[in-house]
């Protein structure tokens, strides 16, 4: 804890405010599961047919993110765990600042989703979980890693030489080797339309 002599400086204008201007409420959908799984097709699918419904999204993907923000971690459990309350801290002044963030991190621990759960509202953290079959996401292989790994090119790399922790309770789940990706669009909007009320009135 190095939080000393600092102050929270609280702003003019209110989350409640910002989404009254958005018209749509806040939230983040926290995706997680194997590489390959379809964490960031789905992220990005899902960010463009809420941008097609008028809705203030924006997409932070593991790859991207490890880019630039993230760009000093690694793999370890310690590294990943920083990887996540980075993404989490970040997601959360997203929703402050009225829109959904949609994540998508392999956050394989479920200590370290924990954590980022517990930093947000209870109705403002949608966990996802991008269930698929560790065969499958081997078979399609899109950047070659899983290839690498069991060459032992790759360390600690999930599902592999790492573990996965699957979710106990996740707010949804969905099957991505069995369901097409317009079909997990559908399931995800269709939970955020009535179970969250996306578009309900927001409270003064
Ligand atoms: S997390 O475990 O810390 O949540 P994150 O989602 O940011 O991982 O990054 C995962 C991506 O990094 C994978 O999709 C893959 O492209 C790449 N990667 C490189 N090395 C590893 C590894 N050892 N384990 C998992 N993913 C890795």
């Amino acid at each position: 804890m190095r939080e000393n002599n600092i102050t929270w400086h609280p702003s003019h204008i209110s989350r409640e405010d910002r989404c009254r201007l958005n018209r749509h409420n806040s939230c983040v959908l926290w995706l997680t599961g194997l590489s390959g799984s379809g964490k960031s097709t789905l992220a990005y699918a899902i960010d463009k047919e809420l941008f097609g419904l008028g809705c203030r999204s924006y997409v932070l993907d593991g790859d991207n993110v490890r880019h630039g923000l993230n760009r000093n971690l690694g793999f370890s459990p310690e590294d990943r765990k920083e990887n996540i309350r980075r993404i989490a801290e970040t997601a959360k002044l997203f929703v402050d600042a009225g829109l959904v963030a949609v994540t998508a991190f392999i956050s394989p621990y479920r200590a370290d989703r924990d954590m980022a759960r517990s930093i947000f509202r209870e109705e403002d953290f949608i966990e996802i979980y991008v269930k698929c079959a560790l065969s499958e996401c081997e078979r399609r292989d899109p950047k070659g890693l899983y290839k690498k790994a069991k060459a032992g090119e790759i360390l600690e790399f999930t599902g592999i030489s790492a573990p996965y922790e699957p979710p106990v309770r996740p707010e949804l789940v969905i099957e991505s080797d069995r369901q097409t990706v317009n079909e997990s669009v559908g399931q995800i909007l269709h939970y955020l339309l009535h179970r969250r009320h996306l578009f309900q009135p927001v409270s003064e």
